[in-house]
């Protein structure tokens, strides 16, 4: 079973020339994930690929069912989920190309459900640091062995889309401490810590966001530069998986451990 997932976003709707073993199209209690899981093997590895906003790119932010791509990647034995996204950067230090191994998270999303205990059991699960920490340690260590330059920390606002932000909106965002925005990271981190599975993000910085540089934002210049980011994303992808411990010492796999009430 594969004990590795990894999630695509905006630009990456595939993974680079690795060998595709077999697809598999789960049907979830939630409804159908954004696309059939590609089963692969990466440098003898075996991991599974999910396109977060279909392969076709037919689902918005705000429209993804997040519940059911997670619960997809649980029932597939998956324990450690490696995100990728695109993000605006807030912080001036950013430029479009950066990547960033964020370390947290503020949730600005509305409407979108996230968790899986809504029905007769009532969790609340420790979410004070939401990425995994071996994760994020594979993340910057691959990065330094690539060569590639990373942001090892940082915080990621979540918006809900799928416009962009107004000026306002990011100013006011750099005031409470983010880093960069994106759309995708949540519900996704939290309902990834819900069932247990360890999760890190790879954020690429795609365009400075709303009025950090004059102009308007475009979605081409989001792909452009994810495009022209590629082969560096999958070389520190490609390295990390190879990273990866078989086995985990984090606080990620308990938890539910102490986080049901009654
Ligand atoms: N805002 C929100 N999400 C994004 C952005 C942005 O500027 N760029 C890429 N994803």
């Amino acid at each position: 079973m594969p004990a590795i997932g990894i999630i695509g976003g905006s630009g990456v709707y595939r993974m680079p020339p690795v060998e595709l073993i077999r697809e598999e199209a789960v049907d979830t209690p939630y409804g159908a994930p954004s696309d059939t899981y590609k089963i692969l093997k990466i440098s003898g590895i075996e991991a599974v690929f999910l396109a977060r906003h279909g392969s076709g790119h037919t689902i918005p932010p705000h429209k993804v069912n997040y519940r059911a791509n997670i619960w997809g990647f649980k029932s597939l034995g998956v324990n450690r989920l490696l995100s990728m996204g695109a993000v605006g950067g807030l912080n001036t230090l950013l430029w479009p190309g950066d990547i960033v191994v964020a370390d947290q998270i503020i949730d600005m999303t509305t409407g979108r459900t996230s968790t899986f205990y809504d029905k007769d059991e009532v969790y609340h699960v420790d979410f004070s640091e939401p990425f995994c920490p071996e994760l994020r340690a594979a993340f910057i260590e691959a990065a330094a062995a690539v060569e590639l330059p990373v942001l090892t920390r940082g915080t990621y606002v979540c918006t809900n889309g799928p416009r962009f932000e107004t000026r306002a909106e990011i100013r006011y965002y750099s005031i409470i401490g983010a880093d960069v925005v994106g759309m995708t990271a949540m519900p996704e981190a939290v309902l990834a810590r819900e069932a247990e599975i360890c999760y890190g993000t790879i954020a690429t910085v795609t365009n400075f966001a709303a009025g950090i540089s004059t102009g308007k934002l475009t979605t081409t210049e989001v792909i452009e530069t994810i495009n022209k980011s590629s082969i560096n994303l999958n070389a520190l992808l490609l390295r990390a998986i190879s990273l990866i411990k078989a086995q985990r010492h984090c606080p990620c796999k308990d938890a539910l451990k102490d986080a049901k009430l009654g």
